[in-house]
């Protein structure tokens, strides 16, 4: 393992594999993670495949809800909050209905969810899939864009279980696609900036109830709303009470 006092571990996703598998076991990443390590997977998943669903969504142009759990079909909300006129919460989250077959934009992202659903669950041991089982749990997927002109997400964190290992698929790519603004951890070992090794394709893991934040993207810039900054993809596990969802 790659790794530094930083908390920041850096592995090789091995080429000619068909699944994301690194030169050691997952069972040792999982544990890394764990001890609030973050890791980062380089070259996890094609980019030409990441900039074809990029356009996809663009293209898409999908209705606007107010967050819920609908998932029927694919749809997104846009986040623009303000404390004492800085901006908080700037981006839009896309839901990926991708076990809709009927869904155009659920059926283009389908393979790369996949792709991080297979990692996901190797790492953690679960057995959850976008189709919830038996007991209704579900993983989501989302797309998550921050626009050029400040597009953020201030410092947040999430309650450990279920999903237990956050995983962000970048999308965009570092200097083409975007100059500056990424994703930070606190971790046990210092504040983990993630940015600078986290490009087109690389795949990010964190311990899900560390601290974190997507830094302002470009914030020099005018705001745009054009689809230019930096996307991301990641998987969530339903975080609803087993009754709630049971009773869907
Ligand atoms: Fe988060």
């Amino acid at each position: 393992m790659d790794g530094n006092a930083g908390g920041l571990i850096l592995l090789d996703a091995l080429k000619r594999s068909s699944s994301i598998e690194t030169g050691i076991s997952t069972s040792e990443v999982a544990a890394a993670v764990m001890t609030g390590a973050v890791v980062i997977v380089k070259g996890a998943v094609e980019p030409d495949q990441l900039r074809k669903l990029r356009c996809e969504l663009v293209r898409a142009n999908i209705p606007y809800r107010e967050p819920d759990f609908h998932d029927a079909e694919s749809w997104r909300s846009r986040r623009e909050d303000c404390v004492d006129g800085e901006p908080l919460n700037l981006l839009e989250n896309t839901f990926l209905a991708v076990e809709r077959t009927e869904d155009e934009l659920g059926r283009a992202a389908r393979s790369t969810a996949e792709r991080l659903a297979t990692y996901w669950r190797s790492l953690t041991g679960c057995e959850h899939a976008f189709v919830p089982r038996a007991d209704r749990r579900a993983l989501r997927p989302w797309a998550m864009y921050y626009p050029k002109g400040g597009g953020c997400f201030g410092w947040h964190s999430h309650k450990l279980e279920p999903t237990r290992i956050g995983i962000i698929l970048s999308m965009s790519e570092r200097g083409g696609d975007f100059r500056c603004g990424g994703t930070e951890v606190k971790t046990p070992f210092g504040i983990v900036d993630v940015t600078p090794h986290h490009d087109i394709g690389d795949v990010c893991l964190f311990r899900y109830d560390l601290q974190h934040r997507v830094a302002p993207v470009e914030p020099d810039r005018e705001l745009r709303w054009d689809g230019t900054g930096r996307w991301t993809f990641l998987i969530q596990c339903d975080p609803r009470p087993i009754d709630s969802a049971a009773a869907r």
